[in-house]
């Protein structure tokens, strides 16, 4: 089977509140998604990466590369929909076991080892994979007045890429009844009562979500480029 990376990219980031979408902001002077594809370019695992992008974005023309990436115009209204709708215009043209690396563009501080790992560790694997952070914090919850103190043991934080085989990844993903509820793929996976493999990954994988975190974005780039 092959590794192929999905990368959803057609948010209009809300959040962000940048004027346009933030996955074309500069990180120390490079587009975000160009950081973001640059990680697949670079892993010699990764036989094609396909980019999600909404029908009508003007930028993306500009910021891939000639080789190895294609683009699919059909982003949708939510995260999981892009997905669906990228993983539909993949059918035919990829093999029902090769693994699919979903990633987010938000997501640029990505490399090659972090996607080795992620392959090393989950190429055998029976379900599929994604990488996690444990929380390191000590966690609260509080509902209604009441406050508790959450056990860590156990207890992760999901990034991506997230790893499945095509055809599960499908199935996952249509059998999913309430897109609110699916946060992520691997939600999607456990849903069917298959449980996939947590490795750890990296806090420079962080996901660029506020103003504040392109700032941090830059500093783990620099802090990690020789
Ligand atoms: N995404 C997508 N299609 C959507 C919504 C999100 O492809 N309809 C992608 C984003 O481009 C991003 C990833 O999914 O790479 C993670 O989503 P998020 O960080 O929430 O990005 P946005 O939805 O753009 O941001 P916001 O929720 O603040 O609007
Ligand atoms: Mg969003």
């Amino acid at each position: 089977p092959r590794y192929l990376a999905l990368i959803p990219a057609a948010g209009v980031g809300a959040r962000m509140a940048a004027g346009s979408p933030k996955q074309y902001l500069p990180i120390g002077g490079k587009p975000m998604l160009r950081h973001t594809l640059d990680a697949f370019l670079s892993s010699p695992r990764i036989a094609h990466t396909y980019v999600v992008v909404s029908a009508d974005d003007p930028f993306i023309d500009s910021i891939v590369p000639g080789q190895g990436v294609t683009v699919l115009r059909c982003g949708g209204a939510t995260r999981m929909e892009s997905i669906r709708n990228g993983l539909r215009a993949l059918h035919g043209s990829v093999a029902l076991n090769d693994w699919v690396l979903v990633h987010d563009a938000a997501r640029p501080g990505l490399d090659a080892e972090l996607i080795e790992r992620l392959v090393v560790e989950t190429g055998e694997h029976p379900v599929g994979g994604l990488l996690a952070l444990p929380v390191v914090d000590t966690v609260k919850r509080a509902v209604a007045g009441e406050v508790a103190t959450v056990s860590r043991d156990g207890l992760w934080l999901a990034q991506t890429p997230q790893m499945f085989r095509y055809q599960l990844l499908c199935r996952a993903l249509d059998a999913a009844t309430d897109p609110s509820a699916i946060t992520d793929d691997a939600s999607a996976v456990e849903a069917l009562g298959l449980a996939p493999r947590l490795v750890e990954g990296h806090p420079r994988n962080l996901k660029v979500t506020l103003p504040a975190d392109i700032r941090i974005a830059e500093l783990y780039l620099a802090a990690f480029s020789q």
